[in-house]
């Protein structure tokens, strides 16, 4: 059985639906079995993280970049980066944020780069982007144009039952999937 861990932080529960589509993605490949961990919780699932074929990471963006409390996970996991105990395993990772745009790129960019400082192997979205022609529409896959990793965006005044949209939560559905098959196919087991 390979094993995706998706381990997030959300303040408000917009960031967590993120994380549960992109758990069901994982999960929905054949042969992987997907685990959602909460940073809150990050104490209690530190040896699931190490068994863990693939992590994949997510947090909302606030003040242009990751969370105070994910960014306390990834100080946190210093332990595990002195012995290089993630080296090779397959990450990717998400980001949730109000605006559309909202500086998420950044927080990517910060997760690429602690992966990188744990030697894992990053897996972007592999989704061309969408709602960027004029036969494109809201509703449209990666409608918010990234290839790094998943991006989703929230309305501020709507509560996490309608936020992120269907199109987001499909997008973070298909990074899993993505992460999946890798780590399978990494593990040489696809
Ligand atoms: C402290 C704070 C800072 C924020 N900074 C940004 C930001 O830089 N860009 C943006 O687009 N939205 C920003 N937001 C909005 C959140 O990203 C947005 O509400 C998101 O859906 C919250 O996700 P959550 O419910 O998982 O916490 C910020 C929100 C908070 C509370």
């Amino acid at each position: 059985m390979t094993k995706v861990a998706v381990i997030y932080h959300s303040g408000y529960g917009h960031t967590a639906k993120q994380a549960q589509a992109v758990a069901k993605g994982a999960g929905s490949v054949e042969g992987v079995s997907a685990q959602l961990i909460s940073v809150d919780a990050a104490d209690q699932h530190w040896d699931d993280l190490a068994a863990a074929d693939a992590i994949i990471f997510g947090a909302p963006t606030y003040m242009g970049s990751l969370s105070g409390p994910f960014k306390s996970f990834m100080d946190a996991s210093s332990k595990a980066w002195f012995s290089q105990g993630w080296k090779d395993k397959i990450a990717a990772g998400f980001t949730n944020s109000g605006s559309q745009s909202g500086d998420k790129l950044n927080s990517l960019v910060q997760l690429a780069v602690f992966a990188a400082q744990h030697s894992m192997i990053w897996v972007g979205t592999g989704l061309m982007p969408g709602n960027n022609s004029s036969k494109g529409s809201v509703e449209d896959i990666n409608r918010l144009g990234s290839f790094l990793g998943a991006m989703a965006q929230s309305n501020s005044d709507a509560p996490p039952e309608l936020a992120p949209p269907p199109a987001d939560l499909k997008t973070a559905e298909l990074l899993g999937e993505r992460v999946a098959k890798a780590a399978k196919r990494w593990n040489g087991k696809a």
